[in-house]
């Protein structure tokens, strides 16, 4: 990072949730510890009317609330001067005008500058435009760098729209395309198990896995988001990005190295290599639900079909994964907060020690806690004392908590802000890693919405989801796991 010059943070949609959740609370944190450029400028613009004192009293409120870290006042007090917010319509010229003006008197000559895109994609186009036309896309003394947010389209159409008019007036470099999952620890370790180790890799292919299980599920309904949700569903709002994401790191082959590219040319492959499920495979592979009483949340449509909970089983066309399911799910208002990668190994060969009747072998399973209680447990076989020949599954554990402490795992956002502002792009998702997956998620939510197939199942509030999903793993004799004390268990 060049700390000679000055470094301008634009956010859109300032006066917005995102902003006061999620993007200050992380800048607050990267300035207390001192990973922010030193001559710093955050200017908030939105439509809202605040002065920069209204806008920072906000989002004081917001750090009280939202962060997860405790601050001083004098840190506050050191970091407020920083922000400052100008009123302005997105659609207005004028807007951004005054915006370039203010940023000169900020700044006093070159300076580097990041958009951070906090708004509806709807529009993105609109002050891309805008910053273009009044020169402040322009690379002559500092860099120019776009932070987008998610959803990056509702569609492939949608999403190459996005990517062709970014790519008018930016050079892919210059664009970062969020994924706030690529941003946990937890998430970034996945690489870290695989490829910092020796002792998995050899074992991590068709020949030692039977199945790979992903779960991202989540307690809270839709909430106050139904209006932005009902739209979208589950599918777009988190296969399409989250879940595939993990899918490509659990299954993409060592990059060459730890840059960007490379990282990126490597998630490319592997989604490139997933069977597309469309036409007549969508009955057969997908689950979609929603839990029951969605219809009666605020601002969902009346007769509302969107998928609250969907369950897909996935295969990779290449060497390493053939003929191994990867099944993927996800949903709202589900029996607890869990997010974890199972990778279930084979069982052994040969039973070579007599079982009770009735008893079968228990295969092994690596299980990544992505969230909460954040670890990894690697659950085998031993033999259980004192009797002849039984034996118990008992897990060797490694939790983040108590190897580095408790508050050792930043907000997602910090890390991803801080390699936005350092120019690493390889925790961003590339305008053709974003087109591949929305090419994969195109067919089936299409076939949901037209062909009704296939039907819409209900879930209880509360529960892991309906009795399809559990079909979709009965069918190929397998069940899906979930964690509880401790312990895995068929839900
Ligand atoms: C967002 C989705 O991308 O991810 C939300 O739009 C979802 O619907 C959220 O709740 C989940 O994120 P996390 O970090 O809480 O797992």
């Amino acid at each position: 990072m060049n700390k000679r010059i000055p470094t301008s943070i634009v956010i859109f949609g300032a006066s917005g949730d995102l902003t006061k959740r999620k993007l200050i609370p992380s800048f607050f944190n990267l300035f207390r510890k001192r990973k922010t450029p030193k001559d710093l400028n955050i200017v908030g613009f939105a439509w809202t009317p605040f002065t920069s004192e209204q806008f920072r009293d906000h989002l004081h409120k917001g750090l009280l609330e939202f962060a997860n870290y405790k601050f001083t006042d004098e840190e506050w007090s050191l970091f407020a001067p920083h922000l400052t917010y100008l009123q302005g319509k997105y659609e207005d010229q004028a807007g951004f005008e005054k915006l370039a003006a203010y940023l000169d008197t900020l700044e006093e000559g070159d300076a580097n500058r990041l958009y951070y895109m906090a708004i509806p994609p709807s529009l993105f186009p609109t002050i891309v435009t805008k910053l273009y036309a009044t020169h402040q896309l322009k690379e002559d003394g500092g860099w120019r760098r776009m932070v987008v947010e998610k959803p990056f389209g509702t569609n492939l159409e949608s999403a190459r729209e996005l990517n062709s008019h970014l790519h008018k007036v930016l050079n892919e470099k210059q664009v970062y395309r969020i994924d706030h999952y690529l941003g946990k620890e937890t998430v970034q370790n996945i690489l870290f198990t695989r490829f910092a180790n020796t002792i998995f890799e050899p074992l991590w292919n068709r020949n030692y896995i039977d199945s790979i299980q992903i779960t991202v599920a989540e307690e809270v309904g839709v909430g106050h988001r139904a209006g932005y949700y009902d739209g979208v569903g589950v599918v777009r709002d988190m296969f399409q990005n989250h879940l595939l994401q993990l899918v490509s790191l659990v299954a993409m082959e060592p990059p060459s190295s730890f840059k960007a590219d490379a990282m990126r040319n490597e998630k490319v492959k592997v989604l490139s290599a997933i069977q597309p499920i469309n036409g007549q495979s969508v009955a057969e592979n997908t689950v979609r639900a929603q839990y029951r009483g969605y219809q009666d949340e605020k601002d969902v449509k009346p007769g509302s079909t969107t998928a609250t909970y969907a369950a897909l089983r996935l295969y990779i066309n290449n060497w390493r994964w053939q003929g191994v399911p990867f099944y993927l799910r996800s949903g709202k208002n589900m029996a607890e907060k869990q997010s974890q990668i199972i990778i279930r190994f084979k069982e052994p060969p040969l039973a070579m020690f007599p079982m009770p009747p009735g008893q079968k072998m228990t295969a092994n399973m690596l299980v990544l806690y992505l969230q909460p209680d954040e670890g990894v447990h690697l659950r085998f076989e031993a033999k259980a004392p004192d009797t002849m020949a039984e034996t118990r599954s008992v897990d060797m554990e490694f939790h983040y908590a108590e190897s580095f402490g408790p508050t050792a795992i930043p907000e997602a956002y910090e890390r991803l802000l801080l390699d936005a502002l350092q120019g690493d792009a390889s925790l961003f998702t590339r305008a053709d890693e974003v087109e591949i997956a929305w090419g994969l998620i195109d067919p089936i939510a299409q076939s949901w919405e037209t062909e009704q197939t296939p039907p819409l199942a209900t879930y209880e509030p509360g529960s892991w989801g309906p009795a399809e999903a559990d079909a979709l793993l009965a069918k190929d004799g397998r069940a899906w796991m979930h964690e509880e004390s401790s312990h895995m268990l068929e839900d």
